[in-house]
């Protein structure tokens, strides 16, 4: 198989000083959507997750709860990895930074920059920032702390340096090149007037603790966690070894999906350091926006953190992928609040979908005996039928949406015909039918059938467990759900039985507890 059939997506790494909430779910979920779509669309898909260990931050982190680091990491990654299970997610590999096999990838990345002549000796004077793990220029330090309100120490120590000061030129003209490399547009705007503003050469080790990868050749430095987060990607597929078919078939693939914070370290120093050592720069950096809690900041210090799991056990893991996937365009920032959960699953679940499944198979179960009813006509002339058309145009309309990380689109587009099959029962009243023309009744309710087949397809990539229920419901076997299903030649057969459907997203009670609440 060739790069051209095949898809590379990840997520980042994510640190293990603190325990998963919100927006590591929501990074992880949206990489989740991409890579289940590629899968039923007939890709090869290398979808990779997993958590940054090293660096300065992880071993305070450890150190202040008087626990060897690596006893640490143990412990925080398996919960990161457990995180990966709630959620349903469907990654192909989860990396862990202290990994040999990642230890081998970053040696050998450093030891080519070092024989390109890319890295040399040097000391640095300057402010760093442990929480953000990033060197800062006095001039970008705001009323003292960095740009970011983290706070910065004053740190003077030997270190290797990146030539980064040479490759300005050339990541602008890479991004000239590739406009589409870095989204959304706010973002590669953001980026060039970076790289236009003059890059210096980057501290690339540290010698004052030693919680890292060793310098290949001078094990007094640690390699700054950064370069060794940012080799996951590599790892993963089977760097060093270029000649793997994973690293030849997905590295041209590769599109990173980041927080808008972590833009910088992607998309200046990261396709630098490639491009440096030989390699091409990442097919997409897409970076999309944080989440406020009710209008806040979240913070521990507010105490406003949402755990996925509160989530998930109050609201449904469905509904939860949902409202995070559906509520906010793509790069934007976003509110999290319970009233718009709870406006999302009683609107667009319960009532748009949930309830047109339902009215639907249980007008199937009381009128056609619980068998697929018959169209009465031909499958050319059912194509003809708007709705029909509708339906089968579905993947063909979402996946230029998807392809672009375009989400909130994508279900406004599956939810429009979710509304045009819900006016269409309204309009054609087959309770009504039922005792005037029941031939008419079962081929009405033959084309919504049909129609909710290619709903379910669709969207299982944003809502797998309830996607799966109501095909199950259809009686669609499991080895006819990608997308080679969409269409006449997989239509659903007049006489099959079908299975007595149950509520698939139930109302929420407003009154309901909170999440975490009790
Ligand atoms: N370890 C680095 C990434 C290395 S990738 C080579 C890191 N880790 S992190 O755990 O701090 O953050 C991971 C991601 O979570 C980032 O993309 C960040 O933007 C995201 N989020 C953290 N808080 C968030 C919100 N409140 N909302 C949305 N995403 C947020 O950075």
């Amino acid at each position: 198989m060739s790069a051209a059939d095949a898809f590379y997506i990840t997520t980042p790494i994510y640190y293990v000083n603190d325990k998963p909430h919100i927006g590591h779910a929501y990074t992880t979920i949206s990489c989740d959507v991409i890579a289940r779509f590629m899968r039923l669309d007939g890709k090869r898909v290398m979808f990779l997750t997993g958590t940054d260990e090293h660096g300065q931050k992880v071993a305070k982190s450890a150190e202040s709860k008087g626990i060897d680091p690596q006893a640490f990491t143990d412990d925080v990654s398996e919960r990161f990895r457990e995180l990966t299970k709630l959620l349903n997610i469907s990654n192909d590999d989860f990396i862990r930074t202290t990994e040999p096999r990642h230890r081998d990838a970053c040696q050998a990345l450093w030891k080519t920059l070092v024989d390109k002549g890319e890295i040399y000796l040097g000391s640095y004077a300057g402010w760093y920032s442990v929480r953000d793990e990033a060197f800062y220029q006095e001039s970008e330090l705001v009323g003292g702390k960095a740009p970011t309100g983290a706070e910065v120490e004053w740190v003077e120590e030997p270190s290797y340096f990146f030539r980064l000061s040479a490759w300005a030129d050339r990541l602008l003209a890479h991004y000239e090149r590739n406009p589409e490399a870095i989204q959304p547009a706010s973002r590669r705007n953001e980026v060039l007037s970076f790289i236009r503003g003059g890059l210096h050469d980057l501290s690339v080790s540290r010698t004052t603790f030693s919680w890292g990868v060793p310098v290949p050749g001078d094990p007094a430095h640690v390699m700054y966690v950064w370069i060794d987060a940012l080799t996951n990607y590599l790892t993963a597929i089977g760097y060093p070894d270029t000649t793997d078919d994973r690293f030849k078939v997905f590295w041209p693939t590769v599109h990173h999906t980041v927080g808008k914070d972590i833009v910088r370290f992607h998309a200046v120093y990261w396709p630098a350091f490639l491009m440096a050592a030989g390699l091409t720069p990442p097919r997409r950096v897409f970076a999309h926006g944080w989440w406020t809690i009710e209008g806040e900041k979240m913070s521990k210090s507010i105490g406003n953190t949402i755990d996925p799991h509160d989530l998930v056990s109050t609201y449904g893991l469905d509904q939860t992928r949902y409202f995070l996937m559906r509520e906010v365009p793509f790069g934007n920032d976003g509110d999290f609040s319970r009233q718009a959960m709870i406006g999302r699953i009683n609107n667009d679940l319960a009532n748009d979908f949930g309830n047109l499944v339902q009215r639907v198979l249980s007008m199937v179960q009381k009128n056609c005996g619980g068998k697929v009813p018959s169209p009465g006509v031909d499958a050319s002339l059912l194509a003809q039928e708007p709705l029909i058309a509708d339906a089968h145009g579905l993947v063909e309309r979402v996946r230029p949406l998807i392809v672009a990380q375009s989400y909130h689109k994508a279900l406004e587009e599956i939810w429009a015909t979710v509304g045009a099959a819900n006016r269409y029962i309204d309009r054609e009243a087959p309770w009504t039918l039922r005792k005037t023309d029941p031939d008419a009744m079962a081929r009405v309710l033959y084309i919504l059938m049909e129609t909710i087949r290619h709903l379910a397809l669709v969207v299982q990539p944003f809502l797998p467990t309830s996607a799966a229920r109501v095909l199950d419901f259809l009686g669609v076997a499991a080895d006819d759900r990608d997308f080679k299903a969409v269409g006449t030649a997989h239509a659903l057969l007049p006489g099959r039985d079908i299975a007595q459907p149950q509520p698939i997203f139930p109302r929420i009670d407003t009154s309901a507890p909170a999440p975490g609440a009790g």
